[in-house]
């Protein structure tokens, strides 16, 4: 193999390993990728061609990698989407019959209005039960920072933060504390898994790189406070925690972004759980043209899908 060969692959690795460092699994997996390219004389070998005796200060990997991100970036990402859909096209049409599983931690600025509201009427503990919880992380939104103009809630140290939710915020000088916890999916996701990462961040849409930091900051606190989500239907699980009442904390049943994903039976049957049992109904679902977040038959406010432009209803909420 000639040298100048073998030096633009071991650039290649170099500059992969730097970046596992710096926190980009994905610049690694790909630079170490380019490097083999370059021994079996591929493409990579091609396009650096000329290229060999730049100084590894001017950082000839980082250029082609910026180099192939700028086409993804402006329009010339529509062929490249294209060319994948026929090079890949079995790998592809096998992952699509598996339903869309985004577990969106943003959603949680939206309801911790509701917590608050229901832990401030009752001034009792919560119990929370999450219908369609996919990993499970808007479990944990009680672990999560969120700050506004006019007020701030849960821990300043916090891996998640949301910074840029309210437009108009609930009130937030108000405690809750969560005292049970439990959530099902139908096909639940182990977000501290390497295959439970990638399911994730593969619904994450590419150009939003505050929700990727999100969901890295939700998955590392999934990693030091585990739990299950079961694998049952909403319905079945509703059935079996709401059948006796439960004294002392207040149940809350949520859910978001879930109901447009089940059948017409299965909603009646969780209607119909939720209605036989003295719990609160806390909800994020999209209503006429906009996202609503409902406490029982009450609008306590709106929000974007993911959680932003979250907009309170201050009257809805209880002095
Ligand atoms: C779009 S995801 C939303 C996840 C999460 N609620 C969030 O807001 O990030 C919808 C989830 O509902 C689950 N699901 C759909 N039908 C269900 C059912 N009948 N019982 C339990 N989970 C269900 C799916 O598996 C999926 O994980």
């Amino acid at each position: 193999m000639p040298d100048a060969t073998e030096a633009v692959a071991r650039r290649l690795r170099r500059q992969a390993a730097y970046c596992l460092v710096d926190g980009s699994p994905l610049y690694a997996s790909l630079l170490k990728a380019a490097a083999d390219d370059v021994e079996a004389e591929g493409p990579v070998r091609q396009v650096l061609a000329g290229f060999e005796d730049d100084p590894w200060s001017s950082a000839l990997s980082l250029r082609l990698m910026g180099a192939v991100h700028r086409l993804v970036l402006d329009d010339a990402a529509w062929p490249v989407f294209r060319q994948a859909l026929i090079d890949q096209r079995e790998r592809i049409r096998s992952l699509l019959p598996g339903g869309c599983q985004t577990n969106e931690v943003g959603r949680c600025a939206a309801l911790l209005g509701g917590f608050l509201e229901v832990a401030h009427r009752t001034g009792l503990p919560l119990r929370i039960l999450e219908i369609g919880s996919s990993a499970g992380l808007n479990l944990r939104w009680d672990r999560y920072r969120y700050e506004s103009a006019e007020g701030t809630w849960g821990d300043p140290y916090s891996k998640v933060r949301f910074q840029h939710s309210y437009e108009v915020p609930p009130p937030l000088n108000r405690s809750a504390q969560v005292v049970e916890r439990k959530g099902c999916d139908l096909h639940p996701i182990d977000a501290t898994s390497d295959e439970g990462g990638l399911t994730l961040r593969s619904f994450i849409w590419a150009d939003q790189l505050g929700r990727l930091a999100q969901l890295d900051g939700a998955i590392e606190i999934a990693r030091s406070m585990p739990l299950d989500v079961e694998q049952i239907d909403a319905g079945a699980f509703l059935e079996r925690e709401l059948a006796e009442p439960r004294h002392g904390v207040s149940t809350v049943v949520y859910h978001s972004i879930f109901m447009q994903y089940v059948s017409e039976p299965g909603r009646q049957r969780i209607k119909a759980a939720i209605e036989a049992a003295d719990v609160f109904h806390l909800r994020m679902e999209p209503g006429e043209n906009v996202i609503e977040v409902r406490l029982d038959d009450e609008l306590l406010g709106t929000a974007g899908a993911h959680g932003t432009r979250v907009r309170w209803n201050v009257d809805s909420t209880r002095a």
